[in-house]
Order: C-alpha cells, then structure tokens, then sequence
C-alpha cells in the first residue's frame, strides 16, 4: 500500500467544488506538449512589482480561472513556489455581502496563500465598496475588480467586460472602491468590448489617476471571447498609456519563452498566468529561476504529480473531513488523470474509490502503471481547460 502523504496542515481550506456552468463542458481538446525548452533569451524586466505598498515576491502571477483556482490548487502552486500572487475566482460582491455560505468558502485563505487577493464582480458602487471593506475585515492583500468576464449574465448587467461599455459609471464604481479600502485595488480588463472599440489604454490611464494600483490585461476583446489570439500590441499600448502603475500582460502564455516574448514585445511589468498553470504548476518556479539564472529545470514528472494530487486530496481532506473530501477528489482527479493519460479503465475505477485505503491502492496501481504514451512528464499535454465556444453573444 503507498503511504498517502501525512502532512501537518493548518487553518481552513475551502474548495468550490462546482465549476460554474458556463464554464462546464465535458468536451476536451487535443494539444500539443509545449516543446521543450532550451536557452530562452532574457528581456530587459522592469524592476520589482509594488501594488501600491505591497511588493510582490514574483512578476508571474496566477491568473483566475473560475472553478480551477480553488484554494487548494493555489496551494499547490505556492508549495511549488514562484508565484508572485494568486487571486480567487470572480466573487459576486451581492453574494459576499449576504455572506452567503458557498461565497464564503469562496473567499477563504490560508497562511500558505499569501499574498492573496479576491476578485469582485457587480456594477453598484456602493455594495461593490461594501464588499470591499468586508474583504478587508476579513485580511485580504489585496482586491481585483472583474472587468473581463465576457458572459452575458454579467456583462449584459453591466459588470465584467460590459463595464468597457460605460466610461462615467465605470470610473465611479473604481473610484467608489478604491476610496472605501486602504489595500491596494486592482483591475483586470480586456482590450476593450470590440475592435472598434480598443478602450483599454483610455480606462488604465484615467484608472491611474483615481489611485487604481495595477491594471491587468487579457490581450482579447469581449468580442473575441477566448478566440484567436492575444494582441500583444495591443498590451503594449496600454503600458504605454500609464505613467507608473504596473500593467500585468495575460494571455496564451504556456512556456517560458512565451513568457519571454510578452514582456520583450510588450514591456510589461509582470505576466499572469491561467490556462496554462493548470497543465503545468511548475512553470512560475521555472519563470523565476529563468529571471535569476537565465535556465530553468524541467516540469515535474508524472510520480510528481502524483504526489501534487494527493497533496490536494490532503487539503480537501484538512477542510472537509475524510469523506467528503474524497468525493470532492474524485472530480479534480477524474480531470487530472484524463491529462495525465491514464488508462480509461483505472480512471473509472478511479471514481468508485470510497476510502483512504481505496486511495492509496488505486494510486499504487496508477503509479506503477504510468500513463498510457509512457511519457511520464508531468505536464498535462492533453487536456484543455473548455471556454465557451461559439458566438460571444450566445454566451
Ligand atoms: C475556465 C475559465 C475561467 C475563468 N475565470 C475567470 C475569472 O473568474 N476571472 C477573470 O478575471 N478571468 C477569468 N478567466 C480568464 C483568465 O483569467 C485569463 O484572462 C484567460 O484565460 C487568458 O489567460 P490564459 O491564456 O493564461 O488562460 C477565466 C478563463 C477560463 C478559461
């Protein structure tokens, strides 16, 4: 029998464990294994990253990525070490302020995720400042203001990426926010609602001026949704367009050259990071020991990300007692596995595991088997994160 890693763990853990249904798909994508990297040439990086009095230990930072960032996953990547900061999934600011029971397991933390910052969602003012105070309260570094979020039912209310749409009540809102809190408060935009509509450099640089600390921006418009690709002159022109506050560049990033050319083309700050850190955790350590030393090491091995998982098992586990736990597990493995081509079979047998020992049996089994290409990366290579297809409009 493997011994499940015995850790000593402390403070609570939450989990979502639902993936919001937009979001949900069944449907999985071939890709590609980035190919492996050798010697990628070092930009000229800007010096280190302050969101207002708070320095970030890293300029790689994990982008949100609703019903995958959870708690325990931001741990894991922080076990791993190199991220600069790890923000929640987008929070219903209505919800937080109703403290309504699954919001706040949303929004819970834990010594190993610090700096931590919680994104918000809403088009009030007022219950979006209220909201805020309440994360103060409650020890956030820091708040993101959700100003990307291209689906209908928050941006056709006129939150998320519908807040590129209206420059007046947009700029009160971030302004309302940033006067009720005295953590730094950030904002994450598209390049704006369409390609005639390129607002992006035009809200940094006035979001500037009412003391937003940073600007993040996917490379996208709403209207492209998460289709074709990243417009790196168009980040650009954003860091352009701001005197001083740090611009966070996001977008297609899966490698260290990737990386590399985002921050060489567009001269951004830092870079965050989502899709990609779910198919490899590893690669914030990796970008930081590029900066330092100009090589990194390799991602981990499948037996690695093994022991990834039921370190994830194991936070479950702390928060939500042995049972639970194992049936939250189930999920995140099924879709771990599935990435790590694990043979069919033992992924089903997978979802019958009902106890501790079931556990560590199938996981022996999984180990000694390996995956199915005997490739024993730990990369996932096959599975993308689904989006939303089609019609942006329909979403
Ligand atoms: C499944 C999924 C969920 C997402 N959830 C959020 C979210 O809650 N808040 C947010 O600002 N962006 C969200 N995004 C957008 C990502 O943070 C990021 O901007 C986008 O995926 C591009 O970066 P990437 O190529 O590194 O993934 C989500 C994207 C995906 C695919």
């Amino acid at each position: 029998m493997v011994r499940l890693i015995l850790l000593s763990f402390s403070g609570a853990v939450p989990i979502r464990n639902a993936i919001p249904e937009v979001f949900r798909s069944d449907e999985s994508v071939e890709s590609s294994q980035p190919p492996a990297e050798k010697r990628v040439t070092r930009p000229a990086f800007r010096g280190p990253v302050h969101y207002g009095r708070l320095a970030l230990q890293s300029r790689y930072l994990l982008s949100p990525l609703a019903g995958f960032t959870t708690l325990p996953f931001r741990r894991i990547v922080r076990r791993i070490g190199g991220v600069g900061l790890a923000t929640t999934d987008l929070v219903n600011a209505r919800a937080l302020l109703t403290r309504n029971e699954r919001t706040m397991q949303m929004v819970e933390t834990h010594p190993e995720d610090r700096p931590f910052a919680v994104q918000i969602f809403g088009s009030e003012p007022d219950v979006m400042a209220d909201a805020a105070r309440l994360l103060v309260e409650l020890g956030v570094d820091t708040i993101d203001i959700n100003m990307g979020c291209p689906v209908n039912r928050i941006a056709g209310a006129g939150a998320g990426a519908g807040m590129m749409c209206n420059t007046t009540s947009t700029l009160r809102l971030a302004q309302t926010v940033v006067e009720a809190v005295t953590v730094p408060v950030t904002i994450k935009m598209r390049l704006g609602w369409d390609a005639e509509n390129l607002t992006a450099p035009f809200f940094a640089r006035e979001f500037e001026k009412i003391g937003v600390a940073a600007v993040a921006i996917h490379g996208r418009t709403r209207e492209q949704g998460f289709s074709g690709s990243v417009s790196l002159p168009g980040i650009r022109a954003v860091v352009e367009a701001v005197e001083q506050i740090p611009v966070v560049g996001n977008g297609d990033i899966r490698s260290v050259s990737d990386a590399a050319r985002m921050i060489r083309e567009t001269g951004c700050h830092a870079v965050s990071i989502g899709r990609a850190a779910l198919a490899n955790p590893w690669i914030f350590r990796q970008l930081v020991e590029w900066e330092t030393t100009g090589d990194f090491a390799p991602a981990g091995s499948f037996d690695e990300r093994l022991s990834l998982m039921l370190f994830q098992y194991s936070f479950l586990e702390e928060r939500f007692g042995a049972e639970r736990g194992l049936v939250l597990f189930r999920k995140m493995a099924h879709w771990y596995l599935k990435g790590m081509r694990v043979r069919k079979k033992l992924r089903g047998e997978f979802q019958s595991v009902c106890t501790l020992q079931d556990l560590s049996e199938i996981m022996e089994r999984i180990r000694t088997e390996g995956p199915v290409d005997g490739n024993r990366t730990g990369v996932l290579s096959d599975v993308e994160i689904a989006v939303p297809r089609g019609p942006v409009d329909k979403w």
